[in-house]
């Protein structure tokens, strides 16, 4: 899937795009039928929030489900990433389902990614992105990401080591930092229903707040950054910080459907 100009022009200026419906209720039905199974999976890789067993979010889900191994192929979220990063040999770098789970979800403290990918996996630079595929509606209630547009343009920010807040540790921005990007850039929290995607820079500053609503806010995550760009720290294990540089070999575009066609079940 080609972006426009004026898209890619807007993602430019302002850090993010947002493109609402992009996938069919038919194939987001395919989609939300693994996730139920995926979060009660009892493995390392799906990470609880702090304190209960609510799940915060797992990871590497394309290598141990074939669904999702087809989402992390899907041309309609690669090509983006392709065209934005100016590369057709892409990697996973992290690939993810936040649940933000009703109720239970917690909160992302305000971070840049590229942050923590240069502190803790030593990527050269910010030449990777985020591609966010809504599984559930994200609306003003559940928690959805918050964007302070066009704070990817002040490169990447001082930041601390957060360990402590949530599950995950994060390296995340101070308040006063906080407070003078939003004077200046205010924040944005794209909501829409399943099938939506929000694509967003490296460097792009973003948080998201506590889910207390009966509305679980389930999103898939592909991080996707260039081979040429790849990381050199091995710190965190490959389930968090991909370690396989192999080029991302898409799929056609009805990869989902197909599946669903072939009568395959998850197990398969
Ligand atoms: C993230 O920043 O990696 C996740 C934020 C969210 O899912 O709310
Ligand atoms: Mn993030």
């Amino acid at each position: 899937m080609k972006l426009t100009q004026d898209q890619v022009k807007r993602f430019e200026e302002e850090g993010y795009l947002f493109l609402p419906n992009l996938f069919s209720g038919q194939e987001m039905d395919i989609l939300n039928a693994e996730v139920p199974g995926i979060l009660a999976t009892k493995r390392e890789e799906v990470v609880r929030e702090k304190g209960t067993e609510a799940p915060r979010s797992a990871f590497y889900v394309q290598t141990w489900n074939p669904v999702y191994e087809r989402l992390a192929r899907h041309p309609r979220l690669v090509e983006p990433g392709v065209q934005l990063l100016g590369s057709d040999k892409l990697y996973m770098h992290q690939f993810k389902i936040n649940a933000k789970a009703a109720f239970d979800g917690a909160v992302w403290q305000w971070h840049q990614d590229y942050a923590t990918w240069h502190a803790d996996d030593d990527m050269p630079s910010p030449r990777a992105m985020n591609i966010a595929l809504f599984l559930a509606e994200a609306n003003e209630f559940n928690g959805p990401l918050m964007f302070i547009p066009k704070s990817h343009r002040k490169g990447r920010l001082a930041a601390g080591h957060d360990v402590t807040t949530t599950s995950y540790p994060l390296w995340t921005i101070d308040h006063d930092t906080i407070t003078r990007l939003v004077k200046e850039g205010g924040i944005v929290a794209p909501k829409g229903g399943p099938g939506s995607v929000l694509l967003f820079h490296g460097n792009l500053v973003h948080a998201s707040g506590s889910n207390i609503t009966p509305w679980s806010r389930w999103i898939v995550y592909l991080s996707l950054n260039r081979c040429d760009n790849a990381i050199r720290r091995f710190k965190r294990p490959t389930w968090i910080a991909n370690r396989d540089f192999t080029p991302i070999d898409m799929l056609p575009d009805d990869c989902l459907l197909r599946y669903k066609r072939q009568g395959k079940s998850a197990a398969e």
